[in-house]
């Protein structure tokens, strides 16, 4: 180590650029997510980062480049819910979130949203189910591909309305909602992060948000709960990691400056704004992180074996 694209030593970390890679579209929710606390956990390390958009399958290529990065501290991988998701929908995913990669601190957790085109008939929730049975030919739910949190709560909704439904895949929900915006898909979930300003400017339809706690920043919008689909929930925890065998002094840099980042007033003001707040301080370390990771392993397997979703 020492040399020029090694591990360098610990102690002087970080001495070269950091990428954070995002596995989905820039413009999007994690990409938002990212650029948030990119430049403040850059100012605590004392370096700099560039943000990386590494779209694909679901957030699954993304993850996969960075399971296989140098494990020395310079790629760092943003993700999601999606992390516990993928390995019970991939038949050969290519690498195991537990083994592959180290928790660095989980972030923050995003409520989602139900969000139609603002011309799509229905009114509300009910009317949606009535009306996506009754049309299951034609009505299009878009997502960002399998194993996006987009993706589970298109499962979700299809799950509880007892409806199979034609799914369009995009790169991320930033591409998506443009499309949804532009009429050319019908509706989707996604996150407050990617919504709050289309739901607030009237360009597309909100149905529900999917927290059992209405959102301070979206107050109009019902719960799932109260619009009559009480099963319809999730909320789409955020998530640093970095390569299995990157050095623990690394890894406890990280955490310290993501704990900085999330403390800082205008992050949680921005967080605020898109309907999220970081997660608690105990909650942004890598202990924390990896216990969150555990239980939802075994909590989607089991949810979407019980969908009677077939790996692909
Ligand atoms: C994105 O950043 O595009 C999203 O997080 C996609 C998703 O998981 O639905």
């Amino acid at each position: 180590s020492g040399e020029s694209g090694g591990g360098g030593d610990p102690a002087g970390y970080p001495e070269r650029n950091i990428t954070f890679v995002v596995p989905f579209s820039a413009g999007g929710p994690t990409d938002t997510v990212t650029r948030m606390i990119a430049e403040p956990m850059a100012a605590a390390l004392g370096g700099r980062v560039v943000v990386q958009n590494v779209e694909g399958a679901g957030g699954t290529v993304g993850a996969g480049e960075v399971a296989q990065a140098e494990p020395d501290g310079y790629t760092v991988l943003m993700h999601h819910i999606g992390m516990s998701t993928a390995p019970a929908l991939y038949k050969n995913l290519g690498y195991a979130p537990l083994t592959d990669f180290a928790t660095v601190g989980l972030v923050t957790e995003v409520p989602m949203t139900v969000i139609a085109r603002k011309d799509f008939a229905p009114a509300t929730l009910a009317d949606l189910v009535t009306h996506v049975k009754a049309n299951a030919g034609e009505v299009t739910l878009a997502n960002a591909g399998i194993g996006a949190a987009s993706h589970l709560c298109g499962l979700l909704f299809q799950s509880a309305a007892g409806v199979k439904l034609q799914e369009v895949p995009y790169q991320g929900t930033g591409p998506a909602l443009t499309d949804l915006v532009g009429g050319q898909v019908d509706f989707m979930c996604d996150q407050t992060t990617n919504t709050t300003g289309q739901i607030s400017a009237g360009e597309v339809k909100a149905y529900a948000v999917t927290t059992p706690e209405r959102v301070r920043s979206l107050p109009d919008v019902p719960t799932t709960a109260e619009a009559g689909m009480p099963r319809l929930q999730v909320s789409v925890w955020h998530g640093l990691y970095v390569p299995a065998g990157t050095p623990p002094e690394v890894v406890q840099k990280l955490s310290g400056a993501l704990r900085t980042a999330l403390a800082d007033p205008a992050v949680v003001e921005q967080m605020a704004k898109l309907g999220t707040a970081p997660v608690a301080a105990a909650d942004a370390t890598g202990e924390a992180h990896r216990a969150r990771l555990e239980e939802q392993l075994t909590t989607w397997a089991k949810v979407i074996a019980d969908a009677g979703v077939e790996a692909s």
